[in-house]
């Protein structure tokens, strides 16, 4: 069966990996925040991943014109697809629940912005698509049994039967919420890039509500997690998320920048630091970011990994290269919400 995923844009190789690991999948190719795959996987399988925001069964996908007529184009991928009754047999799969008769919703997307028409008017021809193929269901504006996605993206179509519900992108662990919070899924991207292994000694010396840990703890073994935060709010919000799970687990108050743990301690090195917005701001988080890195720099085992969230490429790059003992593995750029930051992965040198 063919299924989508909705990824933050940035992140598609690291979800198509997990994608093929998790679920034994053939990749299917991506586009912009897009993880196209293939897989005979259970479908609530699917609803384990952690790096994806929803995931769809796929219902139809080709072009769709700009103008007016694009609406019919799109209606009858719809109406025509062979693929819509194992969609729907995908979701019931999923999600099973008793009903009496199916609910259904039509959820509208556009990207490209070119269309004469409206994105109601999408939502319209797709409902009208559906009214057809599946005359005895019924439609109802929320609280639906089944969700028809479609996004309109480059002049193409894209629609599919959603599996997941709020709980894949927002999770239901965070209880205590802290500014600048990072999105689950991005958390658990940054994770599966510091190559996570059984006996790891995982730190993130800046955690905010402790979401880096606690995909940390969710991905599978380790033999540590470390967290801390300066703001005693912070470290609250860190313990109350993490509850009486994950251990061993010790999460405390400190300065990144002088971190209570011996030198060649930790095997991985996680964090999203701050950034700011303004010229000022942006001076004042030089230190932070020169104390961050000597600690990581002291604090990594040889062949240690870190990986960095920020916006602040220049400013961090410049921060570790004074330690010649980590090389910057890789730097590619990503969206958080809408928002423009950069992943760094960095290797401690093996002889160190
Ligand atoms: C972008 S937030 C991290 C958010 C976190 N990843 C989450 O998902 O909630 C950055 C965090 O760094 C903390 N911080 C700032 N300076 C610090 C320092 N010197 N030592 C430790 N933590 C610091 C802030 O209090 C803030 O919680």
């Amino acid at each position: 069966m063919q299924f989508y995923a909705f990824v933050a844009p940035g992140l598609e190789e690291i979800a198509q990996r997990e994608i093929a690991a998790h679920l034994a999948a053939e990749r299917q190719g991506q586009q912009r925040g897009v993880v196209f795959f293939a897989t005979d996987a259970p479908p609530q399988a699917l609803l384990e991943l952690g790096t994806t925001e929803d995931v769809f069964a796929l219902v139809a996908r080709g072009p769709v014109a700009a103008g007016r007529e694009g609406l019919a184009q799109a209606g009858a991928f719809v109406a025509e697809s062979p693929l819509f009754a194992d969609a729907v047999g995908a979701q019931r799969r999923a999600r099973p629940k008793r009903i009496k008769r199916i609910t259904y919703r039509i959820v509208a997307q556009r990207r490209s912005g070119q269309q004469r028409y409206v994105r109601q008017e999408m939502r319209r021809a797709l409902q009208q698509a559906v009214a057809w193929r599946f005359p005895r269901w019924k439609y109802v504006a929320e609280r639906a049994l089944l969700e028809v996605w479609a996004l309109e993206a480059a002049g193409e179509l894209l629609c599919g039967v959603r599996l997941s519900d709020q709980t894949m992108r927002h999770r239901t662990y965070k209880v205590a919420q802290v500014e600048a919070s990072l999105r689950p899924t991005v958390a658990r991207a940054l994770v599966l890039l510091s190559e996570p292994a059984d006996g790891d000694v995982f730190l993130d010396p800046m955690c905010g509500a402790g979401t880096i840990l606690i995909e940390r703890g969710l991905h599978g073994r380790y033999a540590q997690l470390l967290g801390g935060d300066i703001r005693p709010a912070a470290v609250a919000a860190t313990r109350t998320n993490i509850g009486p799970r994950y251990k061993p687990i010790a999460v405390r108050q400190w300065d990144a920048r002088d971190l209570p743990l011996a030198d060649g301690s930790v095997d991985r090195v996680v964090c999203n630091l701050p950034f700011g917005k303004k010229m000022g701001e942006r001076q004042a988080l030089r230190p932070l970011y020169e104390g961050f890195a000597r600690e990581v720099a002291r604090v990594l085992k040889p062949g240690g990994v870190a990986v960095c969230l920020t916006s602040e490429r220049t400013l961090l790059a410049k921060a570790f290269g004074a330690w010649p003992q980590l090389y910057l593995e890789r730097t590619f750029p990503v969206e958080v919400l809408g928002q423009p930051a950069f992943c760094c992965k960095l290797k401690k040198l093996a002889e160190y």
